[in-house]
């Protein structure tokens, strides 16, 4: 299933777009299955209703664990690197992961979870982790993982939208030289959430933590009462897998469901291909299992192949910005998969930070989350691959499941700031705003897809027609993807960001209604409305315009009252990085905010603010804009 020329790349590609069934059917035959299917693919964009594999059965674990046993049982399949240099790595072969995850598993049952329910796992990056939300697929419970950035509201109204029945957590989580209270937030969390019968606890930071009787249980003390033989429980291919919260232009985040084997093919093909892969090499991802890069990425996709994963406890920058560095020469990585946000943020230390180190064992360079600009590219070229390593800039989203548009690395070109080509499988369309197809190339539009690809999503969990209305209803029988996109004289892809009301805060997608609803929350604010502007190293940075709430003088100590309060709703990552307090906003007749001035106020750029003619009140404009000169 590896692609492996350029020529290959191109037979590949027609014959999905031609014979989808067939060619999805031969790539799912690298993956094992209990039971075949009777058919590849039913759809309608519609309803919508997606159905890849029909009949087939099968237990993604199998695939990423048992199935390597026998030849590869011994080889590494996570490495994990502590926030702590001084402190050891550890490394699971297959056969320790495996054994793991099913003593795991067996003490989720023992807690009286089964197949469907669904669980929250609220968890440092340690290789626990991983082995809670396998053991969570072992025994065909759903996980729903909620990154630690996330505040106890967050997290409550995750667990009562998807009813959850259990939580697993660890007392807490190192990031940096900060220490995150993780079972703290978690209590705070639970108060509201009637649902959850159990919490697991891991050992990991050794600060106190409160242990309700009845519901909290350690970790290291269920796992000594159980064995680890647990026989994977057989699934649907359409069965969930797991939820996955992500924002979008409304205040309330959709659980966004991905199946059983649909996802687990199109993981497994797409890193695969991507990275082009090869037997033995190591292989590090960035990201956050908190997110879907860390779903896919960190441990479904490399494991389906049988990979050497590593998972980073840490950030970029501690205790030093050679970190990444230190950790590719340690454990000699052979790809690198990381984001913008952080590449341009290791670039602004200069080149001293990575004096003597030996990144010799690169090959593969991946970027995710948010465009790169060039200068970003270019460095990371120079810098890290040495000119040598081709870089995947890999389009994609919470939705698709995987990667849709980007290089194949070693088969298929590269280009600065460009995702390039759809993968085999992937048919992209842009549209104008009446949804009619732009054809032809050197044009931009709006980013959509029109036939389904195995990874997409099914539903948004307990809400379908909000996902008809989402990403089914703006263009009729098209994906509608929320990016706006360029294809250049070559055909080749650049995406240019949201169309919608969306930010990417260093490759975090918030919503600006989320923050809106925040920032109201707070008492005495009357009204707010939050747009993007451009970040020198957050791609995006969130500007919040306040109406003058009571202050009682003092502007500062209100200002971080307010960021008190997103931190408490949301959570730190979506914390505004300027307030501005006017007197009014610029609305329509209808009351509409326009948010178009507004960001190009927060842009700096007033000079050419279009037209004003439809506000309400044309003079807050000039308010708002005196007002912005003395923020800095
Ligand atoms: C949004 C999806 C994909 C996993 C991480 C983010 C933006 C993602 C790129 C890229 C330009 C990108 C898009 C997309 N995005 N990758 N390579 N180039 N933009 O997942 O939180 O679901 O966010 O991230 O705007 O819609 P997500």
């Amino acid at each position: 299933m590896q692609i492996t020329s350029f020529k290959q790349y191109e037979e590949d590609f027609k014959k999905s777009v031609d014979n989808p069934e067939q060619f999805w059917g031969e790539v799912a035959q690298n993956f094992q299955w209990r039971k075949p299917w009777f058919k590849v693919l039913s759809w309608n964009f519609n309803e919508p209703n997606i159905k890849w594999f029909e009949g087939a059965k099968l237990n993604i674990t199998e695939n990423c664990l048992d199935r390597h046993l026998e030849k590869n049982g011994d080889k590494p399949a996570i490495i994990w690197e502590p926030n702590n240099p001084e402190e050891e790595s550890v490394t699971y072969t297959y056969k320790m992961l495996h054994e793991r995850v099913c003593r795991f598993a067996n003490v989720l049952k023992r807690n009286g979870a089964k197949k469907g329910d669904r669980i929250c796992i609220y968890m440092p990056m340690v290789p626990e982790l991983a082995i809670a939300v396998l053991a969570c697929a072992r025994i065909g419970a759903v996980h729903s993982v909620i990154f630690g950035g996330f505040s106890a509201k967050s997290i409550a109204d995750r667990i009562n939208d998807s009813q959850c029945k259990l939580v697993i957590t660890a007392d807490g989580a190192y990031r940096g030289n900060k220490q995150i209270p993780l079972k703290d937030v978690i209590d705070d969390a639970l108060i509201g959430c009637p649902t959850v019968e159990k919490c697991i606890v891991l050992t990991h930071v050794r600060t106190p933590v409160s242990m309700l009787k009845g519901r909290d249980v350690w970790w290291e003390d269920e796992v000594k009462h159980v064995n680890d033989i647990c026989e994977a429980e057989e699934m649907d291919a359409e069965d969930m897998l797991f939820i996955l919260y992500t924002s979008g232009s409304t205040g309330k985040p959709k659980g966004v469901v991905h199946t059983c084997g649909g996802y687990m093919v199109y993981a497994g093909y797409t890193f695969s291909n991507v990275f082009n892969y090869q037997p033995g090499e190591v292989y590090f991802c960035t990201a956050d299992i908190g997110w879907i890069t860390g779903h896919s990425y960190i441990v479904y996709g490399p494991l389906s192949q049988g990979a050497t994963s590593v998972l980073f406890e840490g950030i970029p920058t501690y205790p030093s910005p050679s970190r990444f560095w230190d950790i590719v020469e340690k454990h000699k990585v052979n790809t690198l998969y990381t984001a913008p946000t952080a590449i341009r943020s290791l670039m602004s230390f200069g080149d001293e930070p990575l004096n003597g180190k030996d990144l010799s064992s690169i090959r593969v360079l991946g970027s995710v989350g948010e465009p790169i600009n060039e200068e970003a590219w270019h460095w990371f070229d120079e810098k890290i691959g040495h000119g040598k390593a081709p870089i995947v800039d890999t389009w994609w989203q919470t939705e698709t499941g995987g990667i849709m548009i980007s290089p194949i690395a070693t088969v298929t070109p590269t280009k600065p700031s460009y995702a390039t080509l759809p993968l085999p499988g992937i048919q992209p369309i842009l549209v104008d705003e009446n949804g009619k197809e732009i054809e032809g190339n050197g044009v931009s539009g709006n980013l959509c897809i029109k036939f389904p690809w195995p990874g997409m999503l099914r539903t948004t969990y307990g809400d379908h027609e909000r996902c008809k209305q989402t990403y089914f209803s703006t263009y009729e029988n098209l994906y509608f993807t929320g990016d706006g996109c360029l294809r250049d004289e070559d055909g080749y892809y650049r995406i240019t960001g949201r169309v919608d009301d969306v930010l990417n805060v260093s490759g975090h997608r918030i919503g600006t209604a989320e923050v809106e609803n925040a920032i109201n929350m707070h008492a005495g604010v009357v009204e707010s409305a939050v747009v993007g502007y451009p970040h020198d190293v957050k791609g995006q940075g969130i500007y919040a315009f306040v109406i003058n709430p009571e202050m009682h003088g003092e502007e500062e100590l209100t200002k971080k009252d307010i960021l008190q309060t997103v931190t408490r709703v949301i959570g730190a990552i979506a914390k505004p990085d300027k307030i501005l307090f006017v007197a009014g906003l610029p609305k329509t007749r209808s009351g509409k905010i326009m948010r178009r001035i507004l960001r190009k106020i927060a842009e700096g750029d007033t000079a050419n603010l279009g037209d004003t003619s439809t506000l309400l009140d044309p003079a807050v404009v000039d308010q708002i804009i005196e007002a912005s000169k003395a923020l800095k």
